[in-house]
């Protein structure tokens, strides 16, 4: 097989450590969801051992709303510190000391019970959203950098697996009858030390990033040594060629700053890119159904709802599994388009199961169907392309600051359709997602417009040809145009 596509074991056991952390993210985004009714209860019993009266409702809903959204204020803030770290301690190293904060986490939260502190619980989940801000931008970085181009799209959607199946194994967990009941949800939260000690244990066993290695910190034979193993040939000059050609053009960009980044014309049609890539992965509104579908579906008239939620875990990690096969076939721009109109219809298949529910009682039956398809359409796309293709957008200076401000992009859209969705159901009623097949019809068309193929082409030739349609007036070229801009500098 061309070495360019082996899957060597040091690669995989390099990405596998890494998604730990993509799991621990997903986990906290899942978790919250069963045990509602439970912890509302422990945090009723706290407040009237303390204040020796039961709590009212709207503190009650206050207690519980801040406890779901300060998981996203904590991404929003790690999420942007990303570049702190990145380039003083390397990929490797910066994910191995995030893990003192899910400890910390799992401390807080698995502890709050017994010590009778909601305000632990909180905590623990706002330290938690740090850890996963980081992650997001750890992981899709170091992946990106370990792996070979025509693995980088395969390898990446690996991060999102890591998510989706740490969502499931929440809704699973959460369960009455395993963790979720008034006895074990302290181990439920807790239950983020098992991934984090395990991380601690295997990243050291894997390398660091061979492009920080060598572009970063000019160790160019502690490079090749790695880009042996993970290629698993002693001739990685191509690999090595490819780094250098970067390395000379990071010589003339330098560093790049967060303000530098928005400044610079030579950014800012990758950085646009990049961020409408993110929000049309959160303004679908997955978020909605990941944080309260077992709501959704009650409404809809579904007799055991529990059950429809871990269905949409199962269809969600299943339908990532496929877009990790065709990625590299497919691309990434085609998958996304798929993607995004393919929600739009499952969208507007909701709406009419909701809006036909009085007259219809089998419509209930179709809301599962809508909800499915439109979770599946999301896998195929737009849940796993916009975390990785960031760092394809972007050579080796501007990175950092770009996965930060497209994590940040993310995070601040994940917080707004998390603490929106509930208020703006409440007004629209079965017509809620109408809005988000707009949202989706809109990203739909940017991309079609905008977003250049990236399958299969190098980062420095992704970048040359954002650089050229920069030179020339970026807005009169199509992403056909970049594609053979790219194509260009090959030769
Ligand atoms: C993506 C999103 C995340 C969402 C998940 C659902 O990773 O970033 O917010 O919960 O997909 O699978």
């Amino acid at each position: 097989m061309d070495s360019g596509k082996r899957v060597t074991f040091p690669l995989l056991m390099a990405v596998g450590t890494a998604v730990l952390g993509s799991l621990q993210f997903g986990y906290n985004t899942g978790v919250i969801n069963a045990p509602q009714k439970i912890i509302e209860k422990f945090i009723n019993e706290t407040w009237s051992e303390r204040y020796q009266e039961p709590i009212s409702k709207g503190s009650l809903t206050a207690i519980w709303s801040i406890s779901v959204a300060i998981f996203s204020v904590g991404g929003i803030v790690g999420s942007f510190s990303v570049g702190l770290f990145v380039n003083r301690f390397g990929r490797r190293n910066s994910m191995l000391m995030a893990n003192s904060l899910a400890l910390i986490s799992a401390i807080l939260m698995g502890f709050s019970k017994m010590a009778s502190s909601w305000e632990m619980l909180i905590a623990g989940r706002f330290v938690v959203g740090l850890y996963s801000g980081l992650t997001t931008g750890f992981v899709p970085m170091y992946v990106g950098e370990v792996s070979p181009t025509a693995l980088r799209g395969a390898m990446g959607t690996l991060h999102q697996l890591g998510i989706v199946l740490g969502i499931l194994i929440a809704q699973v967990f959460g369960l009455e009858s395993i963790l979720g009941n008034d006895d074990l949800w302290p181990l439920l939260l807790g239950f983020i030390v098992v991934p984090a000690v395990l991380q601690c244990v295997l990243l050291p066993l894997c390398p660091k990033s061979p492009r920080f290695l060598l572009i970063n910190n000019n160790e160019e034979n502690k490079a090749k040594n790695v880009l042996k193993k993970l290629r698993g040939t002693s001739d990685v000059s191509s690999d090595m060629q490819e780094m250098k050609e970067e390395s000379r053009q990071m010589m003339r960009e330098k560093k790049v700053t967060i303000p530098e980044l928005f400044r610079s014309h030579l950014y800012r049609q990758p950085l646009l890119v990049a961020v409408v890539l993110q929000l049309s992965q959160q303004l679908s509104g997955i978020n909605a159904i990941f944080y309260y579908s077992t709501r959704i579906f009650e409404k809809a008239g579904v007799e055991q709802p529990v059950y429809a939620t871990i269905g949409a875990g199962v269809v969600n990690t299943a339908f990532t599994v496929v877009s990790l096969f065709v990625v590299e076939r497919a691309g990434r721009r085609s998958l996304h388009l798929l993607g995004l109109i393919g929600m739009a219809g499952s969208a507007v298949l909701m709406t009419i199961a909701l809006a036909l529910l009085e007259q219809l009682k089998w419509m209930s039956y179709l809301s599962i169907v809508a909800i499915f398809s439109f979770v599946a359409f999301f896998e195929i796309g737009p849940g796993p392309i916009p975390w990785f293709i960031v760092a394809e957008l972007f050579s080796q200076g501007p990175r950092p600051a770009a996965m930060a401000v497209a994590g940040f992009s993310n995070w601040t859209a994940n917080f707004i359709v998390g603490m929106t969705f509930q208020y703006v159901e409440e007004l629209c009623g079965p017509y809620v997602f109408v809005i988000f097949t707009v949202f989706l019809l809109c990203f739909f068309v940017f991309t079609y417009f905008k977003v250049p193929e990236t399958k299969g082409r190098t980062f420095d030739e992704i970048s040359a040809g954002f650089r050229q349609t920069s030179a020339s007036g970026a807005e009169k070229h199509s992403p056909e145009e970049l594609n053979s801009l790219g194509a260009d500098s090959q030769l």
